[in-house]
């Protein structure tokens, strides 16, 4: 039985619509990262980040899975070996098309976490800096994302998945961002072979052995039906 750990990054989202990060009108060309995206920034101004986080979680609620979200649900689905999905993204596209077996390694807008008291409940559609923690009553929530300089979740997965995987593909994202930009090395040091889906060249491209060029929701579907042998 073989199984297969895909990395999924903001480009997999991008033609639902959501914005990418480092492309040209991406979220970094319109925020600096260490206003809206880190501890010290959101100390700084709380009700910045949370305009930030609240602007994206209604866009992600407005957001459909495109082709590319489906066919990788429909991978999990019918697939003899195992699929799991580590993504970056902070969206739910994953779960709306389907999948079930997903780690979002940097959290998801739809949660909210007390700082003060490491509570986490539904995120409400928008959070303020004086909205009280639903456990301690202390006004420190903020949206459960994981910002820089903080440690991603679920680490004591996904290394040991990227250690038996027998496949591993990266879709989507520009490689730019440790630890999961060396997935694809790692992946590839431990035996499996490796397949990166962009439109373009990433900074992590060389750690792969075969690559698609091209929007997602294309090349992704038919990478799935190859796998299905549909
Ligand atoms: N199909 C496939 N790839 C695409 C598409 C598409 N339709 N559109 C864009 N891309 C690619 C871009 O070429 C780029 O390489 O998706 C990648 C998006 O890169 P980034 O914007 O850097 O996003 P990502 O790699 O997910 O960023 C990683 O950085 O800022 C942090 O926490 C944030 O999770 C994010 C992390």
């Amino acid at each position: 039985m073989t199984n297969i750990v895909i990395l999924t990054g903001a480009g997999i989202s991008a033609e639902s619509g959501l914005g990418t990060f480092r492309d040209a009108q991406g979220l970094w060309a319109q925020h600096r990262i260490e206003d809206v995206a880190t501890p010290e920034g959101f100390a700084r101004d709380p009700a910045l980040v949370h305009d930030f986080y609240n602007t994206r979680r209604a866009e992600a609620a407005k957001a459909r899975p495109n082709a590319a979200h489906q066919a990788l649900a429909r991978l999990e689905n019918l697939y003899s070996g195992e699929v799991l999905i580590i993504t970056q993204n902070v969206d739910g596209l994953h779960e709306a098309a389907g999948s079930r077996n997903v780690l979002h390694m940097h959290g998801q807008l739809d949660g909210a976490l007390c700082h003060a008291c490491d509570h986490r409940w539904p995120a409400p559609p928008m959070m303020r800096p004086e909205d009280a923690c639903p456990a301690c009553g202390g006004q420190a929530t903020r949206p459960d994302v994981v910002w820089f300089g903080e440690i991603p979740y679920h680490m004591d997965r996904i290394d040991p998945a990227l250690n038996t995987a027998d496949i591993f593909a990266a879709i989507g994202t520009s490689g730019n961002v440790f630890p999961a930009a060396a997935y694809g090395q790692h992946a590839r040091r431990m035996g499996a072979h490796t397949v990166e889906f962009n439109t373009q060249i990433s900074a992590a491209s060389r750690d792969f052995a075969e690559h698609h060029r091209g929007p997602a929701s294309f090349t992704v579907a038919q990478w799935v039906d190859e796998l299905l042998c549909v």
